[in-house]
């Protein structure tokens, strides 16, 4: 029977080096999987971005260029791609062949015991029978190893994903926001984007009143945009103290803070879904009535009424496209539809035709009616009513105070405003001719 043993032995015998060698091809297999999905993801952020910037690539005639970043991100793909199958054809090459001469040796030696009668081939037929069951599963066990070391793989990618921070984190204690009375301050406030880089906004300190309409003008690139988006907390100061009505606004919750904030940002987003749904963002509950009066107050109605579908046409990549100063009466419904005590309002840069300017104007003075309203504007023209008008340079407040005050000092607002009226005379003259 002691030979009966030795062939026991001999169908196990490869085991260790069975398991050795599967930990060596799928660990590597496993780094090789996370290596294409990489750069598959490349490639399709890049299809992506490019795909969305198809007009700018017709028209500066960058097709060719273009075509060669592809062919770039795409043949390191087919690269990746050619070294996981490579990799994934050697490993299951070598761990089959393993599992296929285990069973020969048996049958090997298990035959030379029969040949010399130490063995009964009873024994050996029944046993060459018990070891398929041993190495059947192995073998399936081996098929599914590729797909679970894929799988593996891109779970790590998943949770890597998952695990990515928010910037902004509720602090412990924090607080739900429920009434707003609606002063806005910002005390000693230093922003910078990127801890290396230097400082966006210095030192500001600004007291606004609920109710108040403040507009910030000055040189592109001054820091408004980054000023208005610190109140819902979009970035945290560096440092001062953001404060709504006497509280610093880290204690309270972002989404409550946010709850009470309209925005209108410099570029709007629409979905792909019908306007109505779009205005219904303000508010999801809102009724189809409440929808249209939104729409009415933004000076939306006239021209949505005008679509093919009215309310019901579907806008943004699948449907019509708007213009920038339509887009931004729709969000300007919206914020109709949130009304929200805090109101934000990023003017767009690009200039809007005179019409347009005239009814986003209107619309947006009827919201700022008895809100806190800050109001980033590019042409000063639309702004010289505003109850506080804040210049920013350099990410510093150079001159506050009314229209008439700023002017009265013949500063930097009254020289923007020499050159802006200049320029706009000048627009008229050649617009008469
Ligand atoms: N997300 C960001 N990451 C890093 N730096 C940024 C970011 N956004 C803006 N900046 C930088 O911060 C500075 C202020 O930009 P900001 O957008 O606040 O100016 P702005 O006054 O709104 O200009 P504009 O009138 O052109 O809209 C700029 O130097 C800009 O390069
Ligand atoms: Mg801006």
């Amino acid at each position: 029977m002691v030979y009966g043993s030795h062939v026991n032995v001999s169908s196990i015998a490869l085991f260790p080096i069975y398991g050795f060698s599967v930990k060596y091809f799928y660990s590597r297999l496993r780094q090789l999987t996370r290596n294409r999905s990489q750069a598959l993801a490349e490639v399709q952020g890049h299809l992506h971005e490019r795909v969305q910037g198809v007009p700018v690539t017709r028209g500066f005639a960058l097709e060719d260029h273009e075509q060669k970043q592809f062919d770039k991100r795409n043949y390191h793909y087919l690269d990746r791609a050619l070294k996981f199958t490579n990799w994934n054809a050697k490993s299951y090459a070598v761990t089959h062949t393993i599992t296929d001469i285990a069973p020969l040796l048996v049958v090997a030696l298990g035959g030379y015991f029969v040949i010399i009668g130490n063995v009964s081939l009873g024994t050996l037929v029944a046993f060459i029978g018990y070891m398929d069951r041993v190495y059947q599963p192995l073998r399936r066990l081996i098929n599914s190893m590729t797909q679970l070391t894929q799988s593996h793989a891109s779970m790590d990618r998943v949770f890597e994903f998952m695990d990515e921070e928010y910037d902004i984190i509720d602090s412990p204690g924090a607080k739900t926001l429920n009434t707003v009375h609606g002063d806005v301050s910002f005390e000693n406030v230093s922003f910078k984007y990127d801890d290396e880089e230097e400082e966006v906004l210095k030192n500001i300190n600004l007291n606004i009143k609920k109710g108040e309409t403040v507009a910030l003008v000055g040189m592109s690139g001054g820091g408004k945009s980054t000023l208005v988006s610190l109140i819902p907390r979009f970035y945290d100061v560096s440092k001062g103290k953001v404060k709504l009505d006497g509280v610093d606004i880290r204690n309270y919750k972002a989404r409550s803070l946010r709850n009470n904030i309209g925005m209108v940002l410099q570029d709007n987003i629409l979905f792909s879904e019908s306007i109505a749904m779009n205005i219904r963002i303000g508010n999801p509950q809102a009724t189809d009535e409440e929808v249209v009066e939104a729409a009415k107050a933004a000076n939306a109605h006239d021209f949505i009424m005008d679509l093919p579908n009215g309310y019901e046409t579907e806008v943004g990549e699948r449907g019509v496209k708007l213009s920038g100063g339509q887009k931004q009466r729709v969000a300007i419904a919206r914020v109709f539809l949130k009304n929200p005590p805090i109101l934000i309002f990023d003017e767009a840069t690009s200039a809007l035709d005179l019409e347009s300017e005239h009814l986003i104007q209107e619309a947006l003075e009827k919201l700022a009616h008895n809100r806190t309203t800050f109001i980033v504007a590019h042409r000063l023209s639309t702004i010289t009513h505003a109850d506080r008008i804040v210049l920013m340079n350099n990410g510093m407040v150079m001159e506050q105070g009314t229209h008439d005050e700023l002017m009265k000092k013949q500063g930097y607002y009254y020289d923007l405003f020499q050159v802006q009226e200049l320029s706009s005379e000048k627009e008229n003259e050649n617009t008469i001719q």
